[in-house]
């Protein structure tokens, strides 16, 4: 895995800080009667006015900016023309390069009002985020910010996806190390200075089991139950860990 100077994380601070404000322009367009579709012209359209350029598309072969996934869709939904209803959760993912350095950021959103079990689920994978975050110490591994993933959910009766997970980032968007949702405290890589990481929490009601749809990309789960996906990048420098994915 590749570790970033003082440099190269106040770029990743630039291509974070903008990812995540593409984000919340986008989220501010979710409304009952939106399609999808819309959503991905939006951050098209707010990636341009920024001169940055979209990390997705084209990214093996995927064909929009950014990801919309509907309720049981766990992860890459495409953009089309569904439309968003009142009681629907949408999880959104953003990602960007702005001068050569990716952003990637993502989280899940209520529309209208939504069932009890939904609301525990935004809550409860929001909290297995943040607490991955604060294991993302100094000292502590790989396999400590999994675990808190796995324990917070598991605790609530959720369960985190298994083959998908956060990952290094850079000038690439996936690096190493990968960031499972699931693990064993005290194993994996050490973090140190210089390591950025954007981490990534899917978590399912029912099932941790997955399915894909026959368009390649869309990941549901097995049993159709809602899944919430929660996604922030964070770096190690000098010893201290720093969000990097917040607005401005
Ligand atoms: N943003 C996703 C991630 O968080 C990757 C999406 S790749 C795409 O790592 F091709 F599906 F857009
Ligand atoms: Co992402
Ligand atoms: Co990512």
């Amino acid at each position: 895995m590749e570790l970033k100077s003082e440099q190269e994380i106040e770029r990743l601070r630039t291509s974070g800080r903008l990812a995540r404000e593409l984000l919340n322009a986008v989220c501010k367009e979710v409304k009952a009667g939106v399609s999808t579709e819309d959503l991905d012209n939006c951050a098209a359209k707010w990636i341009k006015q920024h001169d940055a350029k979209p990390a997705f598309l084209n990214y093996r072969g995927y064909p929009k900016t950014i990801c919309v996934s509907i309720n049981e869709e766990v992860v890459h939904g495409i953009p089309g023309p569904r439309k968003i209803l009142n009681g629907d959760i949408v999880s959104i993912d953003v990602g960007l390069f702005y001068e050569g350095w990716c952003g990637d950021t993502a989280k899940t959103i209520p529309v209208g009002a939504i069932s009890e079990s939904a609301q525990k689920l935004l809550r409860v994978s929001e909290q297995a985020l943040d607490e991955a975050i604060k294991a993302a110490r100094m000292g502590n591994r790989i396999g400590d910010i999994s675990y808190a993933m796995q324990s917070v959910s598991e605790s609530q009766g959720f369960h985190v996806v298994r083959n998908y997970g956060g990952h290094g980032i850079g000038r690439a968007m996936h690096e190493d190390p990968h960031v499972p949702c699931l693990g064993q405290p005290g194993t994996g890589a050490l973090i140190r200075d210089g390591l950025v990481l954007a981490l990534e929490v899917m978590v399912n009601c029912g099932t941790p089991h997955v399915v894909h749809k026959p368009d390649g990309w869309t990941v549901l789960t097995e049993d159709r139950s809602l899944s919430a996906h929660y996604e922030h990048m964070v770096a190690i420098l000098d010893g201290k860990t720093e969000l990097l994915t917040k607005a401005a």
